[in-house]
Protein backbone atom coordinates (compact mmCIF):
# COMPACT_ATOMS: atom_id res chain seq x y z
CA UNK A 1 0.00 0.00 0.00
CA UNK A 2 1.03 3.80 -0.42
CA UNK A 3 0.80 6.01 2.59
CA UNK A 4 1.42 9.52 3.48
CA UNK A 5 2.82 10.10 6.81
CA UNK A 6 3.49 14.00 8.05
CA UNK A 7 6.92 13.57 10.14
CA UNK A 8 7.03 16.30 13.09
CA UNK A 9 10.24 15.53 14.58
CA UNK A 10 9.76 18.90 16.89
CA UNK A 11 12.37 19.82 19.64
CA UNK A 12 14.90 17.73 22.22
CA UNK A 13 14.98 14.09 21.66
CA UNK A 14 12.48 14.61 19.29
CA UNK A 15 14.90 14.48 16.11
CA UNK A 16 16.59 11.56 17.59
CA UNK A 17 13.79 9.29 18.70
CA UNK A 18 11.82 9.39 15.39
CA UNK A 19 14.98 8.73 13.57
CA UNK A 20 14.67 5.26 14.77
CA UNK A 21 11.31 5.24 14.29
CA UNK A 22 11.58 6.01 10.29
CA UNK A 23 14.47 3.50 10.31
CA UNK A 24 12.00 0.59 11.58
CA UNK A 25 9.25 2.19 9.37
CA UNK A 26 11.20 1.50 6.60
CA UNK A 27 12.40 -2.12 6.97
CA UNK A 28 8.91 -2.67 7.01
CA UNK A 29 7.97 -1.00 3.99
CA UNK A 30 10.63 -2.58 2.26
CA UNK A 31 9.51 -6.29 3.66
CA UNK A 32 5.74 -5.78 2.89
CA UNK A 33 6.39 -3.79 -0.56
CA UNK A 34 4.56 -0.68 0.94
CA UNK A 35 5.40 2.65 -0.09
CA UNK A 36 5.54 5.37 2.56
CA UNK A 37 5.71 8.72 1.82
CA UNK A 38 7.14 11.29 4.92
CA UNK A 39 6.64 14.23 5.01
CA UNK A 40 8.42 16.58 7.31
CA UNK A 41 6.83 20.34 8.95
CA UNK A 42 7.67 22.10 12.24
CA UNK A 43 6.07 21.99 15.05
CA UNK A 44 7.17 23.09 18.85
CA UNK A 45 10.07 25.18 19.04
CA UNK A 46 11.97 24.65 16.56
CA UNK A 47 8.38 26.11 14.49
CA UNK A 48 8.88 28.85 16.61
CA UNK A 49 12.38 29.64 15.89
CA UNK A 50 11.90 29.43 11.97
CA UNK A 51 8.42 30.46 11.47
CA UNK A 52 7.64 32.37 14.94
CA UNK A 53 4.97 30.27 15.63
CA UNK A 54 4.25 26.47 17.14
CA UNK A 55 2.14 25.26 14.45
CA UNK A 56 2.35 27.39 11.04
CA UNK A 57 -0.47 27.23 8.47
CA UNK A 58 2.07 25.62 6.18
CA UNK A 59 2.61 22.19 8.95
CA UNK A 60 -1.56 22.17 9.35
CA UNK A 61 -2.07 21.91 5.82
CA UNK A 62 1.08 19.34 5.64
CA UNK A 63 -0.92 16.40 8.49
CA UNK A 64 -4.78 17.36 7.34
CA UNK A 65 -3.06 16.11 3.76
CA UNK A 66 -1.93 13.06 5.02
CA UNK A 67 -2.82 9.32 6.07
CA UNK A 68 -1.10 9.84 9.46
CA UNK A 69 1.21 12.34 11.67
CA UNK A 70 3.65 11.21 13.25
CA UNK A 71 5.13 13.53 15.93
CA UNK A 72 8.32 13.50 17.97
CA UNK A 73 7.91 15.64 21.19
CA UNK A 74 7.51 19.29 21.69
CA UNK A 75 8.98 21.65 23.88
CA UNK A 76 12.13 23.67 24.63
CA UNK A 77 13.06 25.65 27.79
CA UNK A 78 14.26 28.97 25.61
CA UNK A 79 10.88 29.33 24.98
CA UNK A 80 9.29 28.94 28.16
CA UNK A 81 8.96 32.49 29.24
CA UNK A 82 6.75 32.76 26.28
CA UNK A 83 2.70 33.82 27.43
CA UNK A 84 0.06 30.86 27.52
CA UNK A 85 -1.46 30.30 23.84
CA UNK A 86 2.54 31.17 22.58
CA UNK A 87 4.65 27.88 23.87
CA UNK A 88 5.72 25.27 22.15
CA UNK A 89 3.20 22.96 23.86
CA UNK A 90 0.49 24.96 22.42
CA UNK A 91 1.45 23.82 19.21
CA UNK A 92 1.07 19.99 19.87
CA UNK A 93 -2.39 21.01 21.55
CA UNK A 94 -3.68 23.16 18.55
CA UNK A 95 -2.64 19.94 16.30
CA UNK A 96 -4.73 17.46 18.25
CA UNK A 97 -7.81 19.88 18.25
CA UNK A 98 -7.01 20.71 14.36
CA UNK A 99 -6.87 16.52 13.78
CA UNK A 100 -10.38 16.22 16.12
CA UNK A 101 -8.44 13.63 17.97
CA UNK A 102 -10.53 13.57 21.49
CA UNK A 103 -8.99 9.33 22.33
CA UNK A 104 -5.92 9.47 23.47
CA UNK A 105 -4.62 5.61 23.58
CA UNK A 106 -1.49 4.82 26.05
CA UNK A 107 -1.38 1.32 26.31
CA UNK A 108 1.34 0.24 29.62
CA UNK A 109 2.72 -3.29 29.44
CA UNK A 110 5.39 -4.77 31.16
CA UNK A 111 7.78 -6.78 28.70
CA UNK A 112 9.17 -9.78 30.85
CA UNK A 113 12.80 -8.52 30.29
CA UNK A 114 12.23 -5.70 31.96
CA UNK A 115 10.71 -6.74 35.08
CA UNK A 116 13.64 -5.84 36.85
CA UNK A 117 13.83 -2.13 35.18
CA UNK A 118 10.67 -1.35 37.12
CA UNK A 119 11.76 0.27 40.99
CA UNK A 120 8.69 -1.92 42.13
CA UNK A 121 8.96 -5.33 42.81
CA UNK A 122 9.16 -7.80 40.30
CA UNK A 123 6.22 -9.84 41.08
CA UNK A 124 4.11 -6.91 41.24
CA UNK A 125 4.83 -5.21 37.93
CA UNK A 126 4.60 -9.43 35.97
CA UNK A 127 2.57 -9.48 33.17
CA UNK A 128 0.81 -5.96 34.24
CA UNK A 129 -1.21 -5.14 30.76
CA UNK A 130 -2.95 -1.80 30.75
CA UNK A 131 -4.53 0.53 28.79
CA UNK A 132 -4.99 4.58 29.34
CA UNK A 133 -7.93 6.23 27.61
CA UNK A 134 -7.02 9.81 27.75
CA UNK A 135 -9.75 12.55 26.93
CA UNK A 136 -7.97 14.77 25.01
CA UNK A 137 -9.57 17.85 23.49
CA UNK A 138 -11.03 18.57 26.88
CA UNK A 139 -11.76 19.38 30.56
CA UNK A 140 -9.29 22.08 31.90
CA UNK A 141 -6.45 21.88 29.01
CA UNK A 142 -9.02 23.78 26.51
CA UNK A 143 -11.66 25.09 28.97
CA UNK A 144 -12.69 29.26 29.49
CA UNK A 145 -12.89 31.18 31.43
CA UNK A 146 -8.79 31.24 31.60
CA UNK A 147 -6.64 33.84 32.86
CA UNK A 148 -2.85 35.05 34.55
CA UNK A 149 -2.23 38.32 35.67
CA UNK A 150 0.30 40.14 38.58
CA UNK A 151 -2.39 38.43 41.21
CA UNK A 152 -4.22 35.90 40.01
CA UNK A 153 -4.46 33.08 37.61
CA UNK A 154 -7.69 30.31 37.09
CA UNK A 155 -8.46 27.38 34.47
CA UNK A 156 -11.82 25.62 34.33
CA UNK A 157 -12.75 22.07 34.10
CA UNK A 158 -15.33 22.01 31.88
CA UNK A 159 -17.10 18.44 29.96
CA UNK A 160 -19.74 17.95 28.74
CA UNK A 161 -22.41 14.91 28.63
CA UNK A 162 -21.66 14.75 24.72
CA UNK A 163 -17.13 14.92 24.81
CA UNK A 164 -17.70 12.53 28.18
CA UNK A 165 -19.85 9.94 26.43
CA UNK A 166 -18.23 9.79 23.34
CA UNK A 167 -14.23 8.66 24.81
CA UNK A 168 -16.45 6.48 27.82
CA UNK A 169 -17.33 4.90 24.58
CA UNK A 170 -13.86 4.07 23.30
CA UNK A 171 -12.96 2.45 26.39
CA UNK A 172 -15.70 0.25 26.98
CA UNK A 173 -15.54 -0.66 22.69
CA UNK A 174 -11.46 -1.45 23.55
CA UNK A 175 -12.24 -2.99 26.82
CA UNK A 176 -14.18 -5.72 24.37
CA UNK A 177 -10.87 -6.82 22.79
CA UNK A 178 -9.02 -6.48 26.11
CA UNK A 179 -9.67 -8.23 29.57
CA UNK A 180 -13.38 -6.81 29.51
CA UNK A 181 -12.74 -4.38 32.70
CA UNK A 182 -13.12 -0.42 32.80
CA UNK A 183 -11.78 1.76 35.55
CA UNK A 184 -13.24 5.20 35.26
CA UNK A 185 -10.82 7.38 37.29
CA UNK A 186 -12.34 10.82 38.40
CA UNK A 187 -12.32 13.51 41.53
CA UNK A 188 -16.26 13.35 41.75
CA UNK A 189 -16.12 13.37 46.05
CA UNK A 190 -14.73 17.31 44.68
CA UNK A 191 -15.42 18.29 41.58
CA UNK A 192 -18.58 19.06 39.99
CA UNK A 193 -17.44 17.97 36.40
CA UNK A 194 -16.50 14.77 37.46
CA UNK A 195 -19.79 14.25 38.84
CA UNK A 196 -20.76 14.67 35.27
CA UNK A 197 -18.67 12.49 34.57
CA UNK A 198 -19.23 9.79 36.96
CA UNK A 199 -22.59 9.77 35.87
CA UNK A 200 -22.29 9.76 32.40
CA UNK A 201 -19.34 7.15 32.48
CA UNK A 202 -22.15 4.68 34.27
CA UNK A 203 -24.86 5.45 31.58
CA UNK A 204 -22.61 4.37 29.39
CA UNK A 205 -21.66 1.31 31.51
CA UNK A 206 -25.28 0.33 31.11
CA UNK A 207 -24.87 -0.24 27.52
CA UNK A 208 -22.03 -2.81 27.81
CA UNK A 209 -23.46 -5.30 30.51
CA UNK A 210 -20.32 -7.52 28.97
CA UNK A 211 -17.59 -5.58 30.41
CA UNK A 212 -17.07 -5.10 34.18
CA UNK A 213 -17.14 -1.59 35.83
CA UNK A 214 -15.97 0.66 38.32
CA UNK A 215 -15.49 4.11 39.55
CA UNK A 216 -12.00 5.30 41.37
CA UNK A 217 -10.92 8.43 42.91
CA UNK A 218 -8.00 9.62 41.35
CA UNK A 219 -5.50 9.70 44.39
CA UNK A 220 -6.95 6.53 45.28
CA UNK A 221 -6.03 5.16 41.55
CA UNK A 222 -2.65 6.50 41.52
CA UNK A 223 -1.83 4.47 44.75
CA UNK A 224 -2.84 1.60 43.03
CA UNK A 225 -0.90 1.68 40.41
CA UNK A 226 1.82 0.91 42.15
CA UNK A 227 -0.01 -1.38 45.15
CA UNK A 228 -1.56 -3.44 42.43
CA UNK A 229 -1.05 -2.75 38.88
CA UNK A 230 -1.94 -5.67 37.57
CA UNK A 231 -5.83 -5.31 38.71
CA UNK A 232 -6.47 -2.73 35.80
CA UNK A 233 -7.33 -3.43 32.24
CA UNK A 234 -8.77 -0.15 30.91
CA UNK A 235 -8.62 2.73 32.70
CA UNK A 236 -11.20 6.26 31.37
CA UNK A 237 -10.14 9.41 32.42
CA UNK A 238 -10.15 13.00 32.08
CA UNK A 239 -6.91 14.83 29.97
CA UNK A 240 -5.12 16.30 33.26
CA UNK A 241 -5.79 12.62 34.95
CA UNK A 242 -4.78 11.12 32.15
CA UNK A 243 -1.37 12.95 31.86
CA UNK A 244 -0.43 12.71 35.08
CA UNK A 245 -1.43 8.94 35.60
CA UNK A 246 0.10 7.71 32.50
CA UNK A 247 3.71 9.23 33.34
CA UNK A 248 3.24 7.26 36.69
CA UNK A 249 2.59 4.10 35.06
CA UNK A 250 5.53 4.00 32.22
CA UNK A 251 7.08 3.09 35.58
CA UNK A 252 5.76 -0.22 35.76
CA UNK A 253 7.34 -0.79 32.44
CA UNK A 254 10.69 0.39 33.40
CA UNK A 255 10.72 4.00 31.49
CA UNK A 256 8.92 6.65 30.48
CA UNK A 257 11.02 6.15 27.34
CA UNK A 258 9.06 3.19 26.54
CA UNK A 259 5.44 4.43 26.34
CA UNK A 260 4.00 5.01 22.70
CA UNK A 261 0.10 6.46 21.95
CA UNK A 262 -2.45 6.67 19.33
CA UNK A 263 -4.85 10.02 19.26
CA UNK A 264 -7.67 8.82 17.41
CA UNK A 265 -11.33 9.97 16.87
CA UNK A 266 -10.85 12.29 14.37
CA UNK A 267 -10.24 11.55 10.18
CA UNK A 268 -6.51 11.62 10.50
CA UNK A 269 -4.44 9.87 13.53
CA UNK A 270 -1.67 11.48 15.68
CA UNK A 271 1.40 9.31 16.83
CA UNK A 272 3.94 10.28 19.24
CA UNK A 273 6.01 8.65 22.11
CA UNK A 274 4.25 9.30 25.82
CA UNK A 275 7.49 11.22 26.66
CA UNK A 276 8.70 15.37 26.08
CA UNK A 277 11.65 16.50 24.43
CA UNK A 278 13.83 15.82 27.46
CA UNK A 279 16.43 18.58 27.44
CA UNK A 280 18.48 16.84 30.06
CA UNK A 281 19.56 13.80 27.70
CA UNK A 282 18.72 15.63 24.11
CA UNK A 283 21.84 15.48 22.17
CA UNK A 284 23.75 12.43 23.70
CA UNK A 285 22.60 9.80 21.11
CA UNK A 286 20.76 7.91 24.84
CA UNK A 287 17.54 8.81 24.82
CA UNK A 288 15.27 5.58 24.47
CA UNK A 289 13.18 4.98 21.32
CA UNK A 290 11.02 2.69 21.65
CA UNK A 291 8.28 4.80 22.58
CA UNK A 292 8.46 6.36 19.52
CA UNK A 293 9.00 2.85 17.36
CA UNK A 294 5.90 0.88 19.46
CA UNK A 295 3.97 4.31 17.87
CA UNK A 296 5.08 3.17 14.65
CA UNK A 297 3.55 0.44 15.45
CA UNK A 298 0.27 1.73 16.44
CA UNK A 299 0.11 3.76 13.41
CA UNK A 300 0.36 0.70 11.46
CA UNK A 301 -2.47 -0.92 13.15
CA UNK A 302 -4.90 2.25 13.89
CA UNK A 303 -4.40 4.33 10.63
CA UNK A 304 -3.14 2.12 7.81
CA UNK A 305 -4.84 -0.78 9.14
CA UNK A 306 -1.59 -3.02 8.36
CA UNK A 307 -2.04 -5.52 11.45
CA UNK A 308 0.56 -8.16 10.59
CA UNK A 309 3.63 -5.73 9.92
CA UNK A 310 2.24 -4.24 13.60
CA UNK A 311 2.68 -7.61 15.55
CA UNK A 312 5.54 -8.22 13.35
CA UNK A 313 7.21 -4.58 14.75
CA UNK A 314 6.41 -5.42 18.48
CA UNK A 315 7.48 -9.06 18.60
CA UNK A 316 10.99 -7.13 17.10
CA UNK A 317 11.22 -5.39 20.38
CA UNK A 318 10.28 -8.40 22.78
CA UNK A 319 13.24 -10.10 21.19
CA UNK A 320 15.63 -7.44 21.02
CA UNK A 321 14.58 -6.92 24.86
CA UNK A 322 15.15 -10.33 25.40
CA UNK A 323 18.51 -10.57 24.17
CA UNK A 324 19.48 -8.23 27.19
CA UNK A 325 19.96 -4.86 24.85
CA UNK A 326 18.83 -2.34 26.98
CA UNK A 327 19.30 1.83 26.62
CA UNK A 328 20.83 3.23 29.76
CA UNK A 329 17.05 4.28 31.13
CA UNK A 330 16.13 0.36 31.70
CA UNK A 331 19.37 -0.22 33.13
CA UNK A 332 17.80 -2.80 36.04
CA UNK A 333 18.22 -2.07 39.64
CA UNK A 334 19.06 -5.83 40.54
CA UNK A 335 17.99 -9.31 39.86
CA UNK A 336 18.68 -12.01 37.19
CA UNK A 337 18.30 -10.08 33.85
CA UNK A 338 21.43 -7.96 34.83
CA UNK A 339 24.10 -9.97 34.12
CA UNK A 340 22.67 -9.93 30.70
CA UNK A 341 22.50 -6.32 29.59
CA UNK A 342 23.66 -4.75 26.90
CA UNK A 343 23.37 -1.23 27.07
CA UNK A 344 23.28 0.31 23.54
CA UNK A 345 22.34 3.97 21.79
CA UNK A 346 19.52 5.19 20.45
CA UNK A 347 20.78 4.42 17.12
CA UNK A 348 22.14 0.78 18.04
CA UNK A 349 18.59 0.33 19.52
CA UNK A 350 16.95 1.45 16.44
CA UNK A 351 18.99 -1.27 14.38
CA UNK A 352 18.51 -4.06 16.60
CA UNK A 353 15.22 -3.30 15.77
CA UNK A 354 15.30 -3.27 12.10
CA UNK A 355 17.45 -6.69 12.25
CA UNK A 356 15.11 -8.77 14.21
CA UNK A 357 12.21 -7.54 11.82
CA UNK A 358 14.45 -8.93 9.04
CA UNK A 359 14.96 -12.22 10.63
CA UNK A 360 12.78 -14.38 9.10
CA UNK A 361 11.62 -16.49 12.33
CA UNK A 362 10.31 -12.62 13.13
CA UNK A 363 6.98 -13.07 11.48
P1 LIG B 1 10.13 14.63 29.64
O1 LIG B 1 9.13 13.58 29.33
O2 LIG B 1 10.74 15.33 28.51
O3 LIG B 1 11.30 14.01 30.55
C1 LIG B 1 11.06 13.48 31.85
C2 LIG B 1 12.21 12.57 32.26
O4 LIG B 1 12.15 11.37 31.50
C3 LIG B 1 13.60 13.19 32.01
O5 LIG B 1 14.48 12.79 33.03
C4 LIG B 1 14.01 12.55 30.70
O6 LIG B 1 15.39 12.44 30.53
C5 LIG B 1 13.34 11.18 30.76
N1 LIG B 1 13.00 10.71 29.41
C6 LIG B 1 12.03 11.22 28.62
N2 LIG B 1 12.02 10.59 27.44
C7 LIG B 1 13.00 9.68 27.48
C8 LIG B 1 13.49 8.73 26.54
N3 LIG B 1 12.96 8.59 25.32
N4 LIG B 1 14.54 7.97 26.91
C9 LIG B 1 15.07 8.07 28.13
N5 LIG B 1 14.66 8.95 29.06
C10 LIG B 1 13.63 9.75 28.73
O7 LIG B 1 9.38 15.66 30.63
P2 LIG B 1 9.88 17.08 31.21
O8 LIG B 1 11.33 17.04 31.46
O9 LIG B 1 8.96 17.40 32.30
O10 LIG B 1 9.58 18.10 30.03
C11 LIG B 1 10.54 18.54 29.08
C12 LIG B 1 9.85 19.30 27.97
O11 LIG B 1 9.04 18.42 27.21
C13 LIG B 1 8.90 20.39 28.48
O12 LIG B 1 9.02 21.49 27.62
C14 LIG B 1 7.53 19.77 28.36
O13 LIG B 1 6.50 20.71 28.19
C15 LIG B 1 7.69 18.92 27.13
N6 LIG B 1 6.80 17.76 27.04
C16 LIG B 1 6.35 17.47 25.79
C17 LIG B 1 5.58 16.33 25.59
C18 LIG B 1 5.16 15.97 24.20
O14 LIG B 1 5.68 16.54 23.24
N7 LIG B 1 4.25 15.06 24.01
C19 LIG B 1 5.31 15.47 26.66
C20 LIG B 1 5.79 15.82 27.93
C21 LIG B 1 6.55 16.95 28.10
C1 LIG C 1 1.75 14.79 26.88
C2 LIG C 1 2.32 16.14 27.24
C3 LIG C 1 1.39 17.24 26.75
C4 LIG C 1 0.08 17.11 27.51
C5 LIG C 1 1.92 18.68 26.85
C6 LIG C 1 3.29 18.82 26.29
C7 LIG C 1 0.98 19.63 26.18
O1 LIG C 1 2.58 16.22 28.60
O2 LIG C 1 1.50 14.54 25.69
O3 LIG C 1 1.58 13.95 27.76
O4 LIG C 1 -0.03 17.58 28.64
O5 LIG C 1 -0.86 16.52 26.96
MN1 LIG D 1 2.43 14.30 29.62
Amino acid sequence: MKARIAWLPGDGVGPEVLREARRVLDVIAGEHNHEFEYVEADIGGVAIERHGEPLPKASQDVCLTSDAVFLGAVGDPRFDHLPPGKKCENGLLDLRKLLGNYANLRPVSVFEALVDSSPLRRDSVRGVDLMIVRELLGGIYFGSPRGLDETQAFNTEIYTRDEIQRIARVAFKLARHRRRRVTSVDKANVLEASVLWRQTCGEVAKQFPDIAFQNMYVDNCAMQLIAKPAQFDVILTNNMFGDILSDEASMLAGSLGLLPSASIGGKIGLYEPVHGSAPDIAGKGIANPLGAISSAALLLEHSLELPREATKLERAIVKVLSRGYRTPDLKSRAGREKSKERIVSTKEMGELVCDYIRMPDAT
